[in-house]
Order: structure tokens, then sequence, then C-alpha cells
């Protein structure tokens, strides 16, 4: 979608986006700010690499007076439930994610909190506030077992670790 079209299909709405501070969070936040959209960043500021990154994109978008900060884990479903009931929110852009496939192996219970029952309370929350739009990000490595170059519309049930699955 260019520009236009989505300013067009996203005139004056909020967007909450999780993982706000990572790499690409921050960089769909900052483009949402700047065509003037209202966001609601969340991230948890985990040191899964070094959190003075995340702080210093985070301090970027802070001068967006359109740019609100909530530190929470979306693992805590009491905590995101809060953040959804301050908010008319329009739509959800998931990032926050413990993206590491050889750290997925050696934990896999931390990629299960967040990957996995993460997006389920985000999903809940978007059932009992109403909000329509859910986008999330998914993972080239559900290919990995597969025949290269994959296609979008091979098979995903072959996952070689917890990142992927
Ligand atoms: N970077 C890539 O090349 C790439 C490629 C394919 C898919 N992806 C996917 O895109 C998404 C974002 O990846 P990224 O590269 O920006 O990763 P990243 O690690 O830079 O950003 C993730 C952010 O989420 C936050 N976070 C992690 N767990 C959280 C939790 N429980 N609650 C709240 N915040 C939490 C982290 O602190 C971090 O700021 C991931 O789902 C990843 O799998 C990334």
């Amino acid at each position: 979608m260019n520009k236009k079209s989505a300013n067009m299909n996203f005139r004056g709405k909020t967007v909450l986006v999780t993982g706000a501070a990572g790499f690409i969070g921050w960089k769909v936040s900052q483009l949402l700010l700047e065509m003037n959209k209202n966001v609601i960043g969340v991230d948890n500021m985990n040191d899964y690499y070094d959190p003075a990154l995340k702080k210093w994109r985070l301090s970027s978008l802070k001068k967006f007076p359109n740019f609100t900060f909530h530190k929470a884990d979306i693992g805590n479903y009491r905590k995101l439930k809060s953040v959804f009931d301050g908010y008319k929110i329009d739509g959800i852009i998931n990032l926050a994610a413990r993206a590491g496939v050889r750290a997925s192996v050696e934990d896999p219970w931390v990629y299960l909190d967040t990957n996995t029952k993460g997006t389920l309370n985000l999903l809940e929350c978007c059932k009992t506030h109403k909000v329509k739009k859910f986008v999330l990000a998914s993972t080239s490595s559900l290919y990995a077992s597969l025949d290269m170059p994959f296609i979008e519309t091979a098979r995903t049930d072959t996952p070689l670790a917890p990142y992927s699955a």
C-alpha cells in the first residue's frame, strides 16, 4: 500500500503498535506518525539485545505529540487490557516478539509466553474491545524445511524451531 492510499484508509485513526521500540515496530510507528495517525506504542523493553538502542528509538518517537507509550508485556493479559481500556483503538500491528531461531531452542518458554500467549491476549482484547483490524508479522523461518526458494502458498506445518512454530 502506498502512503497516499494508507492515508485515506487510516485518516485520524488510532493504531496500537506492539514492539514499538523494536527494529520494525519503531519504523512502522514513525511512518504512521508522519501520516498524522495516533500511535499507542507498547513494548516490554527486554534485554534480548541492548535496551539502549530501544530507548533511543523510543526517544525519537516521543517527539511526536500523537505518540503515547506503555511499557507493558503482551503476555500479561491484565496489563494489556488496561491499555485497551484507555483508548478507542482502530487497528493493531503486532510486532512484539522474540525473534531468534537458536535462542528459541534454548528457551522455548519465553517464545510461548510472548509469541503465542501474547498474540492470543491481543486477539482476546480485540474481541472484547471490538477492534476489527489486526496485522501480525510472520517469518520466513516457517519455510525452513522446504526446497528453496519458498513460495508463500507452501505448507507451513513443518517448523524446525519454537520460533517458527
Ligand atoms: N527483522 C527481520 O528481518 C524480520 C524478518 C521476518 C519477520 N520478522 C518479524 O517481525 C517482528 C518484529 O521483528 P524485529 O526485527 O523488529 O524484532 P525486535 O526484537 O527488534 O523487536 C521486537 C520488539 O518487541 C519487544 N517485545 C518482545 N517481547 C515482548 C513482550 N512480551 N511484550 C512487549 N514487547 C515485547 C522487544 O522489546 C522489541 O523491542 C517479529 O515478529 C519478527 O519475527 C522480522
